[in-house]
C-alpha cells in the first residue's frame, strides 16, 4: 500500500468510528410535545386555596395557646408583640373604622376589621409567612397562629382550637362588608376545588 492510501484508509477508519460514535436519533413519541409529566393531585395541591367553606384545607389542628408560641417566635418580630405592626402589618383592631364619614378617622385595614373569611387567614400565612420563610410552619402550626390572632382579635374565644371544619365556620366582623358585584355570571358556577381535603369534597 502507498503512503497515500494508507493515510486515506486511516482517514477512513477515524471517520467512520466517529459516524459510528453518534447517539442513535431518539425513537419518535407518540404525543406531539415530549416535555413534562402529568401534573399530579398533590402537585396541584400547592398551587390550589382552600373555598371560604372550608374545602381544600388540610387535617390537622392548633389551639390558641399553641398559636402564642408559634406567634411569639416566629411572627412578633414583624407585626409586633401585640399585633400593631412594625416592619409587617398590623393584624388586629380597626374594626368598624372601614366605614365611616370622618375624614379625620383614617380606616385602619387589618385581619379583624377587613378580611371576610378566615380560611384566607389560613391559606395566606401557609403560603406568605413567615415573610423570610415561607412554606416552613407545619399545618398545625398554621391553624395554631391563625387561632391565635383570630384570639387577640375577639373573634373566637381564648380556648379555641380550629381545625377545618371549625375555622370555616368562623364569622369574621367584615364579612357582610362587601358588595356583591351586581352583573350576571356570564357562565355557570364551577367547583374550582380540583383536590380532596379534610372537610371532604
Ligand atoms: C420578616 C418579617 C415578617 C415575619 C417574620 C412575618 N411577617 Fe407577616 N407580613 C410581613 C410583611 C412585610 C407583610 C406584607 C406583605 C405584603 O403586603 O405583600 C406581611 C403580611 C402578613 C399578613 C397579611 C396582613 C394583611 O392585612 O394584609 C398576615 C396575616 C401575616 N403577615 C401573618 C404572619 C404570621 C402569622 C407570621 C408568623 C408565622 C408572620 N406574618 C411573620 C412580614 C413578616
Amino acid at each position: 500500500m502507498s503512503i497515500t492510501t494508507k493515510a486515506a484508509v486511516a482517514a477512513f477508519t477515524v471517520l467512520a468510528a466517529a459516524a459510528h460514535a453518534q447517539p442513535s436519533q431518539p425513537a419518535p413519541r407518540s404525543k406531539p410535545f415530549g416535555f413534562g409529566a402529568a401534573v399530579t393531585d398533590s402537585d396541584l395541591k400547592r398551587f390550589t386555596s382552600p373555598l371560604p367553606d372550608g374545602r381544600g384545607l388540610p387535617a390537622g389542628s392548633g389551639t390558641v395557646a399553641q398559636g402564642r408560641t408559634v406567634y411569639a417566635q416566629s411572627c412578633a418580630s414583624c407585626h409586633g408583640e401585640k399585633l400593631e405592626g412594625g416592619s409587617g402589618d398590623r393584624l388586629v383592631g380597626g374594626r368598624g373604622s372601614l366605614v365611616n364619614n370622618d375624614p379625620k378617622k383614617a380606616p385602619v385595614k387589618t385581619v379583624e376589621s377587613y378580611w371576610p373569611y378566615a380560611t384566607t387567614l389560613f391559606d395566606y400565612i401557609k403560603r406568605a409567612m413567615p415573610f423570610n420563610a415561607p412554606g416552613s410552619l407545619t399545618d398545625d402550626q398554621v391553624y395554631a397562629v391563625s387561632a391565635y390572632i383570630l384570639s387577640q382579635a375577639k373573634i373566637v374565644p381564648e380556648d379555641a382550637t380550629l381545625d377545618a371544619r371549625s375555622l370555616a365556620a368562623v364569622q369574621m366582623p367584615n364579612r357582610n362588608g362587601f358588595i356583591p358585584d351586581p352583573r350576571p355570571e356570564k357562565f355557570p358556577p364551577v367547583d374550582k376545588t380540583p383536590h380532596t381535603s379534610a372537610i371532604g369534597g
